[in-house]
């Protein structure tokens, strides 16, 4: 089986971006080994903390930041990085070209329950005009050189795309590599299964309500098949699934908290999903939007997501045609 560098090597990757990916999956290596330790390591449970987001921080959810962040910095190939824990850009060599953007721990309430957890990164490169702080991160899903996750469950996995396609590596703890396990992953264009958390759905707006609702009367409603449903609560693994064996994944914006409609970040989170589920075939939309097209006005920004199987996003978002509703996400002049 194939090693990471040789295949990236294969596919003209530039060697310093290929060392970035490199550092992330050494940063990732490390993540791996302290979550299988759980308990035995010290790391699980809470800081007193609270990320830019309010979220409660996770003690791996701060370790995992710190490896990744200062591994990338030491490498003097990366100009900055964003993370979803540090309420601020990082600034690296002032003489580098790339910037990372990454979710360090996603999915973190599952670490205490022993469930699967992510690692998600984007890679882009310092923009050609002058820019500074979070200016350089403000860029458009389709700048994106390089995205991909680290999955952190029954093994750890890499899923990547440098837009040559989606790539799948499993690591393999007894030599300590990625190998490659599938070299072109493609996403089945119809499905029968969704993923979403249904005790949201009183806060959906119509469209997503009816679309819904359609996919529950299975045969016996409009869509005439029957629909199963499946939510990990980690977009990592919700979306591995998807990319796996087709589904549709949406965190919708909703009516629930009118100052923060949406839950899922663009630039972090979104973005790099987008790419992988689009470079394997798939759609990915905020119900009015193609993801990647959006350009972002925020670090943290957050932003509604529908994106998989091609045909049934394709149907889902003949709803947001069709169904007139108030956005709770409507984009501000
Ligand atoms: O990043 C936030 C996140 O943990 C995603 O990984 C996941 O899809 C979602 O939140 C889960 O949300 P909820 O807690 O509403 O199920």
């Amino acid at each position: 089986m194939q090693r990471l560098i040789p295949v990236l090597n294969n596919d003209h990757v530039p060697l310093h971006l290929i060392s970035v990916i490199n550092t992330l999956l050494t940063a990732a290596k490390e993540i791996s080994h302290r979550l299988h330790q759980g308990s035995l390591a010290g790391t699980l449970g809470s800081t007193l903390d609270e990320n830019i987001q309010g979220e409660t921080q996770k003690k791996l959810d701060v370790v995992s930041n710190q490896l990744i962040k200062n591994m990338l910095l030491e490498t003097n190939l990366v100009h900055a990085v964003a993370s979803e824990e540090e309420d601020d850009v990082v600034m690296g060599n002032p003489d580098a070209k790339y910037l990372v953007a990454y979710d360090p721990l996603d999915g973190s309430s599952n670490i205490d329950i022993n469930g699967s957890v992510g690692t998600i990164f984007s890679i882009l490169e310092k923009p050609d005009h002058c820019a500074e702080g979070k200016e350089l991160f403000l860029q458009t899903g389709d700048e994106q050189i390089a995205a991909g996750y680290i999955l952190y469950g029954p093994s750890s996995l890499l899923v990547m795309t440098t837009g040559q396609g989606v790539r799948v590596f499993t690591l393999d703890h007894t030599v300590g590599e990625f190998l490659l396990t599938v070299d072109k992953l493609n996403i089945p264009a119809d499905t029968q299964e969704f993923a979403v958390n249904m005790s949201n759905q009183r806060h959906w707006t119509k469209p997503m309500q009816q679309y819904i609702q359609d996919l529950l009367s299975g045969e016996l409603g409009p869509r005439k098949k029957n629909f199963n449903m499946r939510w990990n609560a980690a977009m990592v693994s919700d979306v591995h699934r998807v990319l796996s064996r087709g589904g549709i994944f949406t965190y919708p914006a909703d009516c629930k908290h009118p100052e923060k409609p949406c839950k899922l970040r663009l630039l972090y989170e979104a973005n790099p999903m987008s790419f992988l589920v689009e470079q394997a075939g798939g759609r990915a939309s905020t119900g009015y939007e193609r993801i990647m097209s959006l350009q972002p006005t925020e670090i943290h920004q957050r932003v509604s997501v529908i994106m998989g199987s091609r045909n049934e996003v394709d149907t889902c978002l003949d709803y947001f045609k069709s169904i007139p509703c108030d956005r709770p996400d409507a984009p501000t002049a």
